[in-house]
């Protein structure tokens, strides 16, 4: 197969919109005050004195029995303006996280060869809406798998482009379907200016919405084949990861991505907490960048405060939350022997609490002997 071989050229995957932003210079003014040490008294930018907030301290219970206390030192920092990329510290944090669960291969590139980058969002919907902007130009074919999520068809018609369904089935996107419609065009063709071959694949590798599927090992590696054949990057929208049952967990796209030319975006939000709007963006460098710009000029940042709570609480809850889809995994596994469908155990466990799971699928269980026995 011939293969996309050499560096990635990254500004042929920009809109014009996007290549055109600017770094903002009172964000950059920010980030640097964000780096030094708190005597620092910076009267560039537009931060109010936090001494005049009123909100002093603040407690979270968390329910392993471990309370959080914010000081006044820490709420004034939570209260005030933060830098675009999101708190130094929580970035680190998702840094190695991402390394230790995806190990990237481009986590040591060069940053303009595709260099491992990754920014907060405001929840993943954010960090998918700005990349769809920052990659998606009117009347551009873009391939995704069918159906797939309300929330990225929102985001996505209304830039004009023309969407190109690649089959799915339980396993996700189908990679003979994915050739079948790419060879409609020759791979040179990725080079050539005006040319409207795709250059943007979308999916969903695990519990996809609304179907639950998710995509095999072996696909994904196809998959990922066929992008570097035809030089598309890849969006993975991933925020069903840690609610998989099966261990070991499948090899994700950002782990098999030796060019740079996948955009992960993942969420806190079915595991900690929807309502605080945490997400991130992982991907090659000159592309989070790009999206950092657009934070920049839109929201600035996500929410400070959010994003101190996230760091001083993520170990328990992350804790908590995988070990409460430790006991969900095993409900599936009892779920196969009585043939109830992955979906259904799927959408009992994002949108139950496990109590309530329980009790659910006890009366499913039942209910299902009954009915057998019936029969
Ligand atoms: C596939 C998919 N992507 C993204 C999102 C958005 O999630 P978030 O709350 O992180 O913005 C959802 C939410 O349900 C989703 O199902």
């Amino acid at each position: 197969m011939l293969l996309f071989l050499g560096t990635m050229n990254y500004s042929r995957f920009l809109t014009a919109v996007s290549a055109a932003r600017k770094p903002s210079p009172i964000r950059i003014l920010t980030e640097l005050q964000q780096r030094s040490p708190p005597s620092l008294i910076s009267l560039a930018g537009g931060a109010p004195n936090p001494n005049t907030f009123p909100f002093q301290s603040a407690t979270i219970q968390v329910k392993n029995g471990e309370a959080v206390v914010f000081d006044e030192t820490t709420m004034k920092r939570a209260l005030q303006y933060s830098g675009s990329y999101g708190i130094p510290e929580l970035v680190s944090w998702m840094k190695e996280l991402q390394r230790s669960l995806h190990n990237p291969p481009t986590a040591n590139y060069s940053p303009e060869t595709g260099q491992m980058e990754m920014c907060v969002t405001t929840g993943s919907q954010e960090g998918l809406c700005k990349v769809f902007e920052m990659l998606v130009n009117p009347g551009d074919n873009v391939l995704l798998d069918a159906p797939t999520y309300s929330g990225t068809l929102a985001a996505l018609q209304p830039l004009g482009c023309n969407i190109i369904n690649v089959p799915s089935d339980q396993y996700g996107m189908i990679p003979e379907g994915l050739r079948d419609i790419l060879s409609r065009w020759d791979p040179s063709d990725a080079r050539k200016p005006g040319s409207n071959l795709p250059r943007v694949l979308y999916t969903i590798p695990n519990g996809g919405n609304p179907t639950g599927a998710s995509m095999t090992t072996e696909r994904k590696q196809q998959v990922y084949e066929l992008a570097r054949k035809y030089d598309l990057l890849i969006i993975e929208d991933d925020p069903y990861y840690f609610l998989q049952f099966q261990k070991p967990w499948a090899p994700t796209f950002l782990s098999m991505d030796v060019d740079g030319r996948i955009i992960r975006t993942d969420s806190f939000s079915k595991i900690l907490s929807s309502g605080l709007r945490i997400g991130f963006v992982t991907g090659p460098k000159p592309l989070v960048d790009r999206v950092v710009l657009h934070i920049q000029a839109s929201t600035m940042h996500t929410s400070t405060f959010t994003q101190v709570t996230h760091h001083a609480t993520y170990t328990p809850l992350l804790f908590h939350s995988l070990s409460l889809f430790h006991s969900l995994s095993l409900l599936l596994s009892l779920s196969r022997s009585f043939s109830l469908s992955p979906t259904l155990s799927l959408s009992l466990s994002l949108s139950l609490s496990l109590s309530v799971s329980i009790h659910i699928y006890v009366c499913v269980c039942v209910h299902k002997f009954v009915v057998n026995d019936e029969a």
